[in-house]
């Protein structure tokens, strides 16, 4: 669809990818109103990453809220806005982000319609509370009338062949044959070492994630935008499927990954986990480190 595919540094209804290097507010002041299909991002979680300089919770509130008024602004009447966050912990206690934003998205009139649950395996064991191995995907829209395409993203039946067994429709399959909703509980593995797609970011999304709301929430030649782009990931999953691509990041080291990234998925030597892979069963897979030492002793059926 985009012959001679290139790098842009400022926004242009005439370029199909754009990546700015500085403060997404700055990029926002260039976007013309109600000109982006989709808007997705994981946010600073003002947690003391080495990219950020951790706030005062009201003031990290206010700081979002400026990029949501903007991105708002510049959303089409036909688009969604997908925010990922997680937990700021303070002391110990954990708040969890996507409640205390969320008012901020209804006051300026935008609809929820999923609050997607991303699990993943792997993170920090916590030794006071139970580890984290969710978060979420706040998805909002500006209209009822919003585009949401569900047959390029569905998944197997769980019982494929299931037909019914009598009644008119008796013989015929009772799924659809194009496979399920993937439903609002979304088993994706996160980046961490062994991922294919691991930089030196150290939270990136992996490209899966964001293909799947690519493809259910815009259509070939729309605007994908990423206020706070990192290693370029929605960029990424935006031009696989023929979707234009923008964003803003501060990081001059993270602005060049992000390109390299994306000079890579163009010249189509990308690695990527492919979307609706399986995740690695270690059982499955015999890898025998998984065999706990207890299941070995001879006639015990209990531990003491
Ligand atoms: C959670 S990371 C996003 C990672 C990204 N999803 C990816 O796949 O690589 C947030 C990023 O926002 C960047 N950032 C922080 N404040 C910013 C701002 N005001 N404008 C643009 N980027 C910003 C940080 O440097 C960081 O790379």
């Amino acid at each position: 669809m985009f012959n001679n595919q290139h790098i842009s540094e400022e926004f242009s209804n005439t370029e199909s990818i754009v990546v700015y290097q500085g403060d997404c507010l700055r990029l926002l002041s260039t976007i013309p109103d109600e000109s982006l299909q989709l808007i997705v991002t994981s946010p600073p979680y003002n947690i003391g990453k080495e990219y950020e300089k951790r706030l005062k919770l009201e003031k990290y509130i206010e700081q979002q809220a400026a990029v949501i008024g903007e991105c708002v602004r510049s959303l089409s009447p036909r688009g969604s806005i997908c925010w990922q966050v997680g937990n700021y912990v303070d002391n110990g206690s954990i708040i969890p982000l996507d409640t205390v934003l969320y008012p901020i998205f209804t006051k300026l009139g935008l609809k929820m319609r999923n609050r997607i649950i991303w699990h993943f395996e792997h993170g920090l064991h916590c030794s006071r509370r139970f580890s984290g191995r969710y978060e979420t995907i706040i998805w909002f829209t500006k209209s009822d009338n919003y585009v949401f395409n569900l047959d390029p993203v569905r998944v197997p039946q769980k019982y494929p062949g299931k037909k019914y067994f009598k009644g008119p429709n008796a013989g015929k399959h009772s799924c659809n044959p194009l496979g399920k909703n993937p439903g609002d509980l979304w088993v994706i593995p996160n980046v961490k070492s062994n991922h294919v797609e691991k930089t030196d970011h150290p939270c990136q999304f992996p490209v899966e994630l964001i293909e799947r709301l690519v493809l259910s929430m815009t259509n070939e030649g729309d605007w994908v935008f990423d206020p706070f782009l990192g290693t370029g990931t929605s960029i990424i999953a935006a031009i696989r499927h023929n979707r234009r691509g923008i964003g803003a990041e501060v990081v001059p080291r993270y602005v060049r990954l992000a390109k390299e990234r994306i000079e890579q998925q163009i010249a189509g030597t990308l690695k990527t986990r492919p979307m609706n892979r399986p995740v690695y069963d270690p059982i499955l897979a015999g890898n025998s480190l998984t065999v706990a030492p207890w299941t070995k002793k001879e006639n015990s059926e209990q531990l003491f």
